[in-house]
């Protein structure tokens, strides 16, 4: 080959990246050695306007999936009860069988219901997961909610530190490579971290303008725990704002003028904020552009006056209080 060949065949190479080149997160280093990419898709299809979850029907979310893996994301997030482990099994394996990505390039992350918290039902519990992913391990497996209760509604009194120990036996069969927490509270994490021997690697909360979380952030941050946040759009559309639920909204001033300058939609500045309070988010879509839109969010930064502004967003308010679970002596949020 001639050496203006060679020439012609590096620069099409380098453009065609430039151009094709998708979304890529950083990695965040784990407490247990691991790492975890920076951004993450969401598959729960949430609660419809009648509050009640939205049926799993069709095939939407491993197409979501397989166009989420196509835009460069490579940690997906799931859970026993969002009904949706199969379609990103069927997902990953279709990526897989294409060539797009190898197993040990992706993060999933799948999480223990309610009603598996005795300390032996926590593997068994795992394992099914596995076998509804069509995975032999996960990367990270979470206790969804510290609070014990069967299905038919009746709550149980297993202590969720007793749950943890079980979490601990499934990391060490090889079974989660990481394992972790949702919903916990600082006391609760705190319980953790003095009767047990495993830290968690990640505390997913919810965590967006409306409940940015600085505390436990800053806790997490002292003790070396990933903050993976959820519902990081939290009331910003206004087809998804309860009435009384606080600003901002999509056509507020303050982030308008943020997203012209930076040439970014307001979902994405929105995201590129939460990365920066040292938050993982894992915003959930399954509509192809705005799956694509929700990755790009690595390449431009926000200044300090333009954090701060949006910070005065913070009104502690949550999106996902499940007041339905207050009466659980787990219960971790400060009740209505
Ligand atoms: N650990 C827990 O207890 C817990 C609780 C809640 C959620 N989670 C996890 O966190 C994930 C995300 O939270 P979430 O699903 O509650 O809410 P979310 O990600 O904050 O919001 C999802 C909604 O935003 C829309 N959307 C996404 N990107 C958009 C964009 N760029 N422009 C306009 N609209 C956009 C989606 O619409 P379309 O899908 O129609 O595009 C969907 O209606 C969940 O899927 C789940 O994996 C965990
Ligand atoms: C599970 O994945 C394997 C490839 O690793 C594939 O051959 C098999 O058909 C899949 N099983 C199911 C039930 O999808
Ligand atoms: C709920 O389920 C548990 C476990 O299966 C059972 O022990 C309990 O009696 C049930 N309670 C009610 C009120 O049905
Ligand atoms: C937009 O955000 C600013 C804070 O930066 C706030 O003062 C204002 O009330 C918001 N506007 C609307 C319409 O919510
Ligand atoms: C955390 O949860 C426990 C229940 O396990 C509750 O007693 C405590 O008040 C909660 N703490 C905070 C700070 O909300």
């Amino acid at each position: 080959m001639t050496l203006t060949r060679l020439c012609v065949l590096a620069f099409l190479v380098i453009c065609t990246e430039a151009v094709t080149r998708p979304g890529v997160a950083p990695l965040v280093q784990l407490n247990d050695g691991r790492e975890i990419p920076n951004l993450g898709l969401g598959t729960w299809l949430g609660f419809n306007k009648a509050g009640a979850p939205e049926p799993v029907v069709d095939d939407k979310v491993q197409h979501a999936v397989e166009a989420a893996i196509d835009a460069g994301y490579r940690h997906i997030d799931t859970a026993a009860i969002y009904e949706t482990e199969e379609q990103v099994g069927i997902a990953i394996q279709n990526k897989i069988a294409e060539g797009v990505v190898a197993r040990e390039d992706l993060f999933i992350t799948s999480k223990l219901w309610n009603d598996r918290h005795a300390k032996k039902d926590v593997v068994p519990a795992l394992k099914e997961s596995l076998a509804r992913l069509n995975l032999t391990y996960l990367d990270l497996y979470l206790i969804h909610w510290p609070i014990a209760q069967y299905e038919n509604g009746t709550y149980y009194d297993t202590d969720y530190v007793e749950t943890w120990k079980g979490m601990i036996d499934a990391q060490v069969l090889g079974l989660a490579r990481s394992i972790g927490v949702s919903n916990f509270n600082r006391t609760q994490l705190d319980r953790l971290l003095t009767m047990t021997t495993v830290k968690p690697a990640v505390l997913q909360i919810e965590v967006n303008l409306n409940l940015q979380q600085p505390q436990m952030i800053k806790f997490c941050k002292e003790h070396g725990i990933a903050v993976v946040g959820y519902t990081p759009f939290g009331s910003l559309f206004h087809n998804r704002a309860a009435p009384n639920a606080p600003p901002p909204r999509t056509d507020n001033q303050t982030l308008l003028k943020i997203s012209d300058k930076y040439h970014k939609t307001i979902a994405q500045v929105n995201l590129r904020y939460l990365i920066e309070l040292g938050v993982i988010p894992i915003p959930k879509s399954v509509t192809p552009k705005r799956i694509g839109e929700n990755i790009e969010v690595f390449d431009f930064q926000l200044t300090q006056r333009e954090r701060d502004l949006m910070r005065a967003f913070d009104k502690n308010y949550r999106t996902i209080p499940v007041t339905m679970w207050e009466d659980s002596p787990y219960y971790p949020f400060h009740k209505k």
